[in-house]
């Protein structure tokens, strides 16, 4: 049997390791990405355990030449039928505090590496008999809110970017989709966030590892644009209709509330 091959970036830990280990389960070869020096070789080993191959390339993707370099790597050696864009970052400042270097780092990982990653893999993919496409996005992209500065404008573009993917490639063999979760325990700033915020915050709340079953699930489902659950769609609704007026002040409140506890 051909073996199939899937690429996920962000792949060390959080969201990204419950996708690389979803994947193996599933009899699919990951080929593990995220910043040198984050353990990927313990969770290879996992990969391993269950019987699969596992592929693992170091690099910070907020370098347009790493991103190239790594598609390269990968186009000559892997014949690819998946690609999971799920690394990631944000965080809470005001616009006036953040330094340059963290709006860059934000825009560059979650708009530019998304972007020119998806690009360069795109005629690989292609030659597959079927191939997909999951973007990681967040609810953040539904509206925009005050003092998250870039983050959710960048996964408004991951949400739009896929979209118009989808479209653009409906007639092809490569489909793409986009899951935007809500707030998960994943790394230590998301976890003290949701513990601040109480019993309302975490309603719903879901696993990066129940996350990462039903997106893939979905996706092989051809969903182009993944519910998680009912909070997440009661969320997109809520968004949808609330008018901005009412939503983009609210948001920000509360976002102004947490910075002036921490
Ligand atoms: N956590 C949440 O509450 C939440 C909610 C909605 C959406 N999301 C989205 O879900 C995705 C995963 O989030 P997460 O919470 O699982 O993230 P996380 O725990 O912070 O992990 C981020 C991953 O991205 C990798 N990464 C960070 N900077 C990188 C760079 N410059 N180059 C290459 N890899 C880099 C990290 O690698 P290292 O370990 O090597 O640093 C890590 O593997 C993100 O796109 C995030 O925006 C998260």
């Amino acid at each position: 049997m051909e073996k199939t091959y899937a690429l996920i970036t962000g792949a060390s830990q959080g969201l990204g390791k419950a996708f690389v280990l979803e994947l193996a389960k599933r009899k699919i070869n990951p080929i593990l990405v995220s910043l040198p020096g984050e353990g990927l070789a313990f969770i290879a080993d996992e990969v391993k355990a269950l019987g699969m191959e596992a592929h693992c390339y170091e690099t910070d993707l907020t370098q347009k030449e790493n991103i190239v370099a790594l598609a390269d790597w990968v186009n000559d050696r892997f014949p690819l039928s998946i690609l999971i864009n799920n690394a990631g970052c944000g965080g809470t400042q005001s616009f006036r505090n953040a330094s340059v270097d963290y709006l860059d780092r934000i825009i560059q990982l979650n708009v530019r590496a998304t972007s020119l990653l998806t690009h360069q893999l795109l005629p690989n993919l292609s030659r597959q008999k079927c191939a997909y496409v999951l973007n990681v996005g967040s609810v953040a992209a539904y509206s925009p809110i005050g003092y998250k500065t870039v983050y959710p404008a960048s996964k408004a573009f991951v949400h739009s970017f896929t979209r118009g993917l989808y479209q653009e490639f409906a007639d092809s063999n490569v489909f793409f989709s986009v899951v935007n979760p809500g707030p998960m325990m994943t790394n230590s700033d998301s976890c003290s966030r949701l513990q601040q915020q109480g019993r309302f915050a975490t309603m719903g709340l879901l696993s990066p590892e129940q996350v990462a079953a039903i997106s893939i699930r979905q996706l092989f489902k051809r969903d182009t644009l993944i519910m998680l659950n009912w909070v997440n769609r009661l969320t997109w609704m809520v968004m949808k209709f609330l008018p901005i007026y009412i939503r983009l002040p609210l948001l920000t409140n509360a976002i102004k509330k947490e910075i002036s506890r921490a």
